[in-house]
């Protein structure tokens, strides 16, 4: 934890890019250092900005329920953001506020190492298919280098609209078979991998 934490002093006293001059607090993340999976979203919000937690306003109520949903608490896993403060008005990440925060978020990946990473949202998802798109990819495991991707809706975008809030439920739903599925082949090896045809 202590690689964290000081990763997260880092973030809190962070001014590489503009963001810094406008945020009330940085929001690094949070959840355990051994959590299985880790979920990324966009960016901090007016609530999330206030408190300097990641998904406290209406997106992480939801986000609550879609793990309840799945029998997991929030404390069970890691929450964080592509960037670290919130673009004032909500206003879209830029790319250079994307680019300078970057290296953040891969050193929670380093220390983290989550099993499965789920990115909610089209800036989590070009963090690691930069050219896919959230309609066409979401709901299917994807493996990237060595992480295993698995986009998902943005669940502030999928809160108001019957249509996207069946979806992102429906993708939330797999995520047990998935992990189940990831361990099975942990424990047979890669090449057992192709076998269960998960990618
Ligand atoms: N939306 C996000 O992408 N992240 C948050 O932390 C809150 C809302």
């Amino acid at each position: 934890m202590v690689e964290l934490e000081s990763l997260y002093e880092e973030i809190r006293h962070c001014t590489k890019c503009r963001l810094h001059q406008t945020r009330t607090n940085a929001v690094p993340g949070e959840g355990p250092e051994n959590a299985r999976i880790m979920f990324i979203g966009e960016a901090p919000g007016f609530h999330e900005d206030r408190q300097g937690r990641p998904f406290v306003g209406a997106a992480g109520q939801f986000l609550d329920e879609l793990l309840a949903g799945i029998g997991l608490k929030r404390e069970e896993v890691y929450i964080c953001n592509v960037i670290k403060c919130r673009p004032p008005g909500n206003r879209d990440p830029l790319k250079d506020e994307i680019e300078a925060c970057a290296p953040y978020l891969d050193r929670q990946l380093e220390i983290i190492k989550p099993k499965l990473v789920v990115t909610l949202g089209r800036y989590s998802l070009a963090k690691f298919l930069p050219k896919a798109s959230i309609s066409k990819v979401r709901g299917q495991p994807i493996k990237v280098g060595n992480i295993i991707c698995y986009p998902v809706l943005h669940p502030a975008a999928a809160l108001h609209q019957p249509k996207w809030r069946e979806a992102i439920e429906e993708d939330f739903k797999r995520i047990p078979k998935i992990l189940e599925e990831l361990d099975k082949m942990e424990i047979q090896g890669e090449s057992k991998a192709k076998q269960l045809s998960l990618f």
